[in-house]
């Protein structure tokens, strides 16, 4: 079934062996490409979890992709995939698929602390990369990517598809050429979506002895896990995951950036977060209840996000405007509200008067990606890693202010001088007594107003200190990630 070993390659093995080999492979590849446009490329998946297995699907419709190599640290998934896929070589190790010869990209969609080291192996080895939101697990290893795209010359695409969407090109025009709704004043954004506790056990969670432990964890620090299992709920831990601001904040924060935005803003450069992991009583520590303030200097941009019912126990969402997984631009002339695959623009008296209807971005994305590998050329693509880093960085940034949190205090709240912001706080504290709690609970925390510096991405003034210590981690030995820019 897998044709690796329990033998993990040391560093030096792994790049004397798979940088040359690659770099070889990849110069071939790019002239064959150059020849034939119908040239079959072929995909070597890192990661055959839940998502894997979705774009191992996507990835198939797309013509001329033949799926050629299988990689995960769990045999028990490797197995499942490589019945779906006999004929793909399998790996334990990603080191080993990254060093095949025979492949010429990679999809990863491992968990969020490996993108980008493994992004980065891949890319030394002469592979072009498709890697999964959020791009990064800090900003200044997301910046190290993007550095090593140039470097070595990679097709680099990030796992955000509705950029794909075709919706998303009428709705720039809409709401910039034809100023369908007048000047847009400020975009809301929003994520409520009802999660469960992951658990909290006494004793350490037992590691299954089918998967190798040691490579899961990667660049992240090893220590005992507590919640329920593994898998999909590392998203949960600072430690391997980004909260949900970064698994589903990143892909509306991204409209934001594309539609709003149209990518003039890479980063803001003031942020105020605060929330809570609060009702859950588990081992999680990122946020199920998150709201930031975004300057960008123009239009300001708000985050409103609960992983909590509206009340205990109930089905439904907390009370929110607008979509729940959604953002809103409030604009002269009404609002207009996206989300994934549809968006309606409403006048000022709330009657609709534009709908549009768009396709997710699925396959379309793959193949857009597919495109840029076969004719080597990243202007094509719709999330070439640039943009991806500055979508995920919004992310970190309001992960960052909310690590950087202290006590609630109201004070800080009316820094902002904005209805929009303060009705956010006030129903997100609305929110909160229906579960018993309260803005100024210990649980919750407030950040100061951080100001980044856009030029060096450091936080600058008087609470840089605070911001700063979380712009980068500490990485596993023999794990950390290059530093070229
Ligand atoms: N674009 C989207 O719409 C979308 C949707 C869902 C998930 N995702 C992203 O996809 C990624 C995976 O999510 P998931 O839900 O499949 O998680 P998951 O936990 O179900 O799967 C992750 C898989 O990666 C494997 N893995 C971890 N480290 C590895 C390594 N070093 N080498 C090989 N395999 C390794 C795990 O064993 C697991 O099978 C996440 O980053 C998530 O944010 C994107």
């Amino acid at each position: 079934m897998c044709n690796s070993t329990s033998h993990t390659p040391s560093r030096r093995d792994f790049f004397s062996a798979t940088v040359a080999a690659g770099l070889m492979t990849s110069a071939a590849g790019r002239s064959l490409r150059a020849a034939d446009a119908n040239d079959e490329i072929k995909l070597g998946f890192i990661g055959c979890g839940v998502r894997g297995g979705l774009l191992m699907k996507q990835f198939g419709e797309v013509p001329g992709v033949r799926i050629a190599g299988l990689c995960d640290v769990d045999s028990q998934r490797l197995g499942q995939a490589k019945e779906r896929f006999p004929l793909a070589k399998g790996f334990q190790d990603l080191r080993d698929l990254i060093g095949d010869p025979n492949i010429d990209a990679v999809v990863i969609t491992t968990c969020n602390h490996w993108h980008c080291l493994a992004a980065i192996w891949a890319m030394q080895a002469g592979k072009d990369v498709y890697v999964e939101k959020p791009l990064s697990h800090s900003q200044w290893e997301g910046r190290q990517v993007v550095a090593a795209a140039r470097k070595y010359d990679r097709i680099c695409q990030i796992g955000t598809q509705q950029r794909s969407d075709p919706m998303q090109a009428e709705i720039k025009k809409f709401l910039h050429e034809e100023k369908g709704l007048g000047e847009i004043q400020v975009a809301r954004v929003n994520h409520y979506f009802i999660r469960k506790s992951i658990g909290k056990s006494d004793a350490p969670l037992p590691i299954d002895k089918n998967l190798a432990y040691d490579t899961w964890l990667g660049p992240a620090q090893k220590q005992p896990i507590y919640r329920n299992q593994l898998h999909y709920d590392w998203h949960w831990d600072w430690n391997t995951g980004s909260g949900d601001m970064g698994n589903w904040g990143v892909h509306i924060l991204d409209d934001v950036r594309n539609n709003i935005f149209q990518d003039s803003v890479a980063l803001p450069h003031r942020i105020l977060a605060g929330g809570g992991r609060v009702g859950f009583n588990d081992a999680g520590d990122t946020p199920n209840v998150h709201f930031a303030y975004f300057d960008t200097g123009s239009i300001p941009v708000l985050i409103g996000l609960s992983n909590l019912a509206d009340q205990p126990g109930s089905k439904q969402r907390a009370t929110h405007h607008g979509p729940h997984s959604g953002y809103i631009a409030h604009c002269q002339g009404g609002r207009f509200e996206g989300q994934r695959g549809r968006a309606v623009a409403f006048d000022n008296d709330g009657r609709t008067i534009r709908e549009f209807t768009g396709n997710r971005g699925d396959v379309l994305h793959q193949q857009n990606f597919i495109d840029a590998v076969r004719n080597h050329d990243r202007s094509v693509l719709h999330a070439e890693v640039s943009v991806g880093n500055d979508s995920t960085g919004w992310c970190n940034l309001a992960n960052v202010a909310f690590r950087a949190g202290g006590a609630f205090s109201q004070d800080a709240v009316n820094e902002v001088a904005l209805d929009e912001w303060r009705n956010l706080v006030a129903a997100t504290g609305e929110h909160l007594r229906s579960h018993q709690l309260h803005l100024n609970d210990p649980a919750i925390r407030l950040s100061p107003m951080l100001e980044l510096d856009p030029e060096s991405e450091q936080f600058v003034g008087e609470h840089a200190e605070s911001g700063n210590q979380f712009l980068k981690r500490e990485y596993r030995s023999g794990f950390e990630i290059p530093e070229f820019a």
